[in-house]
């Protein structure tokens, strides 16, 4: 009721000399949906008067009776020679025979519009009768209904919150497609706008063929000889499928007429599918059966996603979160992180391309990883999971991935853009890759330039980034790569990439960067070297089936680790962190300004490092930090930065212009913070000098970046005041739970949830 309100006070303001939008409304064919629509108007006020025509006269009487019209009319020349609006709410195969009744009756400003499911036929008929498509005439298509019919199932609220396509042809008035719009607007509705042709196309596929399918569906069931017994016995599944096949049996005939080529075509892509499925279950190829059911059901979960054209669904994207976190709080005992995400991400990609299956677990439930995840799936692998971290991936080996059936969105993943990028460059099919607002700000370049030169065709956006183009089936040579900045991401997708070349590349980097590409490609038995920042790789060995054990995540444990050290009285181990030499930066630094960090119970598994890490309070002193552990502390830079500040002195680092190319621009970002929170901090173009003082209350803004989020809420440990942080939806991308588990470990914080308003 509130939503037709303001839709109406909407209107009022729009159309402020008179309060009705149009004078007299004529409703043709008194059925639900007529009804439903005329009562509506009624209510709401949109029209002064609503009259309605029906071939039965006691439809009319209960229209009348129930409050639906203010009247029935068996006059129809009156009628619509009294009309502003005339609805024509018959079956799609009637629209003509009721064009033509009415035309000679037509008054010049008179808006014509029906609620007719298809929509091609109905301007073919309003061509027939007129000649020409009138301009008044603006076809549309609420798409609500019930399986109810009749009058007496009228519901003003029918509307309410659904979307209605309205189908204005090229010759449409333009007051006369705005008067169908606001009407629909006044029942609630959303309004959308299509073409004719897109809209039958749409619909033949969402709406036309399920209902054929529950019509038929039912109709062999009742044939089957038990059918008493498969209908006395029949679950829920069974009555959540067949429902709409209590729909109206002559308007769904009508429609089979009138959208005949469309629907012709959905059944066919329909029998294809089925015939797949026939044959899986004949062969009994349980891989392809649950490659079927997988797929259907993440797409099914990210549907409402999916029409709108993307086929992967962060959670974050529609919510805004903020932070609110209590002062004075210390962490104490044993804390487990999820799953290492660079880690996660690259056991998906090679089990994809692996000959067999592989098992993973202690696999990162995030957004980020799931991106990876999802992708593939598009591509045609068969993932199951996760189920607390365990995944099972069906490889398809080097060549066995399929072209995407759309744009493979990838939300705020980086390391599934840039990865993806060097894997698919190699691939035969063609294929456009994206990301959300920030993905797509970030440079692609660094991967798209030596991948341009191993011979792939690749083509960013007019500034570098996504969305990217590329073009499959090039050949793909080896290549002699000098990369010009440390990066993992560059290093990992140009390793990809020389997969499918003949001879043998070689990537030199700057600095050290986080091996865990080449610690899993040598794992599997890849021809992989490695000769101090060189890494060589000779192609041809096929990628087995494996298992691997994902270590928690250093760089999420990164935030309690700071937590710990500045927060008096924190005493905490977090359990089965992975410590790989090429992520202990941040620990050699905090180590330098003074920090308790012990690695405890160190060990190996698959090539990784793991250690519990037990962390205490300690004293810190500022340092000059130097260039040299940047790169392999790079993602712990804000929790640094806020470690920085806690410490007596001035702490300087140098060396962090990547920082500025991340989620958001890093250095930006917390020294805009910090400075909120009353800290002395002087911003360099590639680096920040950091005096340690009192860390104040306050507000500060995450940026939408997961990382700025989480150190801002570890500054809270040892804030004066209440520290707010806003726009923090991102963590999920990295730490899903972290709100939960920070509570959990003595961080005394509170996650406050609203909607995006669109
Ligand atoms: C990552 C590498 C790093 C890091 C990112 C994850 C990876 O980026 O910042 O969060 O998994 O390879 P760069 O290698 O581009 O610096």
């Amino acid at each position: 009721m509130s939503n037709n309100k303001s839709a109406h006070q909407h209107l009022q303001q729009s159309v402020s000399s008179d309060f009705y939008m149009v004078e007299n409304t004529l409703i043709i064919g008194l059925g639900m949906i007529g009804g439903s629509l005329a009562k509506s108007l009624k209510e709401n006020g949109f029209s002064r008067k609503v009259v309605a025509f029906d071939s039965s006269v006691e439809a009319l009487e209960i229209g009348v009776k129930l409050k639906v019209i203010d009247s029935g009319c068996t006059d129809i020349g009156k009628a619509v020679r009294q009309a502003s609006l005339i609805i024509l709410a018959v079956p799609v195969k009637a629209t003509g025979s009721v064009l033509a009744m009415i035309k000679p009756h037509l008054q010049d400003e008179c808006i014509i519009s029906d609620v007719g499911s298809t929509k091609g036929s109905v301007i073919e008929a309003a061509k027939r009768v007129f000649g020409t498509v009138p301009a008044n005439f603006v076809p549309a298509h609420p798409i609500a209904g019930s399986e109810k019919s009749g009058v007496e199932a009228a519901n003003s609220q029918l509307f309410a919150k659904h979307k209605v396509i309205i189908t204005p042809h090229a010759q449409a008035s333009e007051k006369a497609a705005l008067t169908i719009a606001r009407m629909w607007q006044s029942t609630g509705a959303e309004v959308l706008q299509m073409q004719v042709e897109k809209h039958d196309e749409v619909l033949a596929a969402t709406s036309h063929l399920p209902h054929l399918l529950a019509f038929s569906l039912v109709d062999s069931l009742a044939k089957e000889s038990e059918s008493l017994d498969i209908f006395r016995y029949a679950a829920g599944g069974f009555r959540d499928f067949t429902r709409i096949a209590a729909s109206d049996p002559t308007m769904w005939s009508d429609v089979c007429g009138a959208n005949k080529s469309a629907i012709l075509a959905q059944i066919d892509i329909f029998s294809q599918g089925l015939a797949s499925l026939k044959q899986a279950i004949v062969d009994e190829d349980e891989q392809s059966i649950k490659g079927i059911f997988i797929r259907a059901r993440a797409a099914r979960e990210h549907f409402g996603k999916m029409l709108t054209g993307t086929a992967y669904a962060a959670d974050s994207e529609d919510k805004d979160v903020t932070f609110v976190l209590q002062p004075g709080a210390h962490l104490r005992g044993e804390i487990t992180v999820p799953g290492d995400k660079s880690i996660s991400h690259r056991a998906i990609i090679m089990a994809a391309l692996g000959e067999g299956v592989s098992y993973l677990d202690g696999f990162l439930h995030s957004e980020d990883s799931m991106a990876t995840v999802q992708a593939f799936r598009d591509m045609g692998v068969v993932i199951e999971g996760p189920h607390k971290g365990a995944v099972k991936i069906y490889g398809v080996g080097l060549q066995g991935l399929c072209p995407p059936p759309g744009v493979l969105y990838l939300g705020n993943s980086g390391t599934s853009m840039r990865l993806l990028c060097g894997l698919l460059a190699a691939q035969k099919f063609d294929c456009v890759i994206s990301g959300d607002e920030s993905l797509n700000s970030r440079p692609m370049e660094r991967v798209a330039a030596p991948l341009r030169t191993m011979g792939a065709n690749i083509q960013t956006s007019a500034t570098g980034s996504a969305p990217i183009y590329i073009k499959g089936g090039q050949k793909i040579q080896a290549i002699e790569y000098q990369m010009p900045m440390a990066s993992a991401q560059v290093k990992s997708s140009i390793l990809l990439a020389a997969l499918y070349a003949e001879q043998t590349s070689t990537i030199e980097q700057p600095a050290a960067t986080r091996d865990h590409t080449e610690v899993l490609m040598r794992g599997r038995g890849l021809a992989l070297q490695v000769t101090g920042n060189k890494v060589s790789i000779t192609p041809g060995n096929v990628i087995p089936g494996f298992n691997l054990n994902i270590p928690g995540d250093i760089s999420s444990a990164a935030f309690y680790i700071v937590g710990a050290v500045i927060s008096k009285g924190s005493e905490i181990i977090l359990k089965d962190v992975g410590v790989n030499p090429t992520r202990l930066g941040f620990i050699h630094i905090l180590r330098l300004m003074g920090a308790d960090i012990a690695l405890l119970n160190q060990r190996e598994n698959s090539g990784e490092a793991i250690a519990d890490i037990k962390v205490c309070y300690s004293p810190l002193q500022g340092i000059n930090i130097s260039d040299e552990y940047v790169s392999i502390a790079i993602d712990e830079f804000p929790v640094l930065f806020v470690a920085a500040s806690c410490a007596s002195g001035e702490t300087q680092i140098t060396g962090l212009g990547e920082l500025r190319h991340k989620e958001s621009d890093r250095i930006s970002a917390m020294v805009d913070g910090l400075r909120e929170l009353g800290i002395n901090i002087e911003e360099q173009t590639e680096g920040v000098v950091i005096q340690g003082g009192q860390i104040q209350g306050g507000k500060v803004d995450s940026r939408g970046d997961h990382r700025i989020a989480m150190a801002f809420s570890i500054a809270a440990l040892v804030s004066s005041t209440e520290i707010s942080i806003s726009n923090c939806a991102q963590v999920a991308t990295s730490f899903p739970e972290f709100v939960e588990k920070s509570a959990r470990a003595g961080i005394r914080i509170r996650k406050e949830e609203a909607n995006v308003s669109t």
